[in-house]
């Protein structure tokens, strides 16, 4: 789960990361209301900013300075509803602002391919940080991480060191907010910290001006206080609904619906669908669906529902093998969904095999439903369903 800046700051803090104080506001009159608390506590700039779950925010004009009521009430207006690469700005944070003396990058990550932690830091922060690992790779220390050290007192040196951040004395201050950072890394099972920019102020403070934080929903178990930051306001519907029913179903850009059972079945049916796909039009999987071991008619019936309700999916392929799942119950769940379900037009493709197949197609021969054809190989019935989707889209 990715969380919003406001919200890794919150982190931030909890773990003893320098920030501004800041009040989040959903409308202008709560931005107003914030605005006039915190000018009445003493601040004297203000800066709202648009709280979306991407980057170039500053660019796109998402965010803007205020030095009264009135300002923040303007900039609030302006920048909720705004539009940020595909992101409706909902949220703004209302938070102090500070002059600037230099603007630098820190980050932290899993690094898959290399089996540890990967530290990245630059004394030119601020700037999106694609662009300086392309243009001035050097301006851009990368410094692995051993998992089984961490960033010890030691490791945030040698970072600092190759980024060349100076004077010492700000190298040290900055290795030390480096170190809570990893704290916040390693405590909340984070995949990704990252700070930019992480500023110098004129008067010598260090402070993580923006956040953003990436935590692993494998490890949501042992931290309870992370479902508060789940927006329900983002999630896909289609997900949403899949997940209440017990299903494991992600949403992909193709044509055509997929369901299966056991993920390496459902992950190399994806595969099929996409290679059939090409001599059809370049048809693809338009979802993953795992229906489970040992699922019931009435799973089956759901998951139909599921991957037949998303508009974008022309016809759907039911790949399953019979298992703990005898295919005379996927089979009843088939006829279930197909004859039961309001306004279910798609076309299903079915390949059954395994445990009690015969009895399953003779099944649904003999219900002889409108729009579903029985393919007995997976690639044959591949290649049929994304005929029919190419059709289907003529
Ligand atoms: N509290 C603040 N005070 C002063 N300037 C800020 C503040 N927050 C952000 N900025 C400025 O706006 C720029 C963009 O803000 P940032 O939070 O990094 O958003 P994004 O990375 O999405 O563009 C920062 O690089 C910084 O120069
Ligand atoms: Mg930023």
């Amino acid at each position: 789960m990715d969380l919003y800046e406001y919200q890794a700051k919150e982190l931030f803090a909890a773990h003893g990361v320098p920030v501004l104080p800041g009040t989040v506001a959903t409308t202008p009159q709560e931005a107003e209301e914030a605005a006039r608390r915190m000018l009445a506590e003493g601040s004297s700039l203000l800066v709202i900013k648009a709280q979306v779950k991407t980057g170039g925010r500053g660019k796109a004009g998402g965010v803007k300075l205020a030095r009264s009521v009135e300002e923040a009430r303007a900039r609030a207006e302006e920048i909720l509803g705004m539009d940020i690469k595909g992101h409706t700005v909902r949220t703004v944070l209302v938070a102090d602002g500070v002059d600037i003396a230099a603007e630098l990058y820190f980050s932290v990550l899993l690094d898959r391919a290399e089996r540890r932690y990967l530290a990245m830091c630059s004394r030119e922060g601020g700037m999106d940080i694609e662009t300086l690992a392309k243009e001035r790779p050097e301006d851009l220390a990368r410094v692995g991480v051993d998992p089984l050290v961490g960033i010890t007192p030691q490791v945030a040196q040698q970072i600092v060191a190759a980024a060349r951040i100076e004077p010492p004395q700000v190298a040290a201050q900055v290795a030390q907010v480096i170190e809570r950072l990893w704290e916040v890394f390693t405590a909340e099972d984070a995949t990704l910290v990252e700070v930019n920019p992480l500023v110098l102020t004129p008067d010598g403070r260090v402070l993580a001006l923006d956040g953003k934080v990436s935590l692993d929903d494998n490890s949501a178990f042992r931290h309870p206080g992370h479902a508060a930051f789940k927006d329900t306001r983002d999630a896909d519907p289609l997900e949403t609904r899949a997940k209440e029913a017990g299903l494991n179903y992600v949403r992909l850009e193709g044509q055509v619906g997929v369901l299966g059972n056991g993920a390496g079945l459902v992950m190399s049916t994806l595969d099929v669908v996409a290679g059939a796909g090409e001599s059809h039009g370049g048809m693809r999987p338009a979802n993953f669906l795992d229906l489970g071991g040992g699922s019931s008619a009435e799973v089956m019936a759901t998951g139909l529902e599921v991957v037949a309700s998303d508009p974008q999916v022309r016809a759907i392929l039911v790949n399953v093998f019979g298992g703990i799942t005898s295919c005379d119950t996927v089979a009843e769940g088939i006829i279930t969904a197909v004859r039961e379900l309001e306004g279910f037009s798609k076309p299903v493709v079915v390949r059954l095999d395994g445990n009690n197949a015969e009895l399953a197609h003779q099944m649904l021969a003999e219900a002889a439903l409108p729009g579903v054809t029985v393919v007995e190989t997976m690639d044959g019935a591949a290649d049929v369903v994304t005929a029919i989707a190419e059709q289907q889209g003529a």
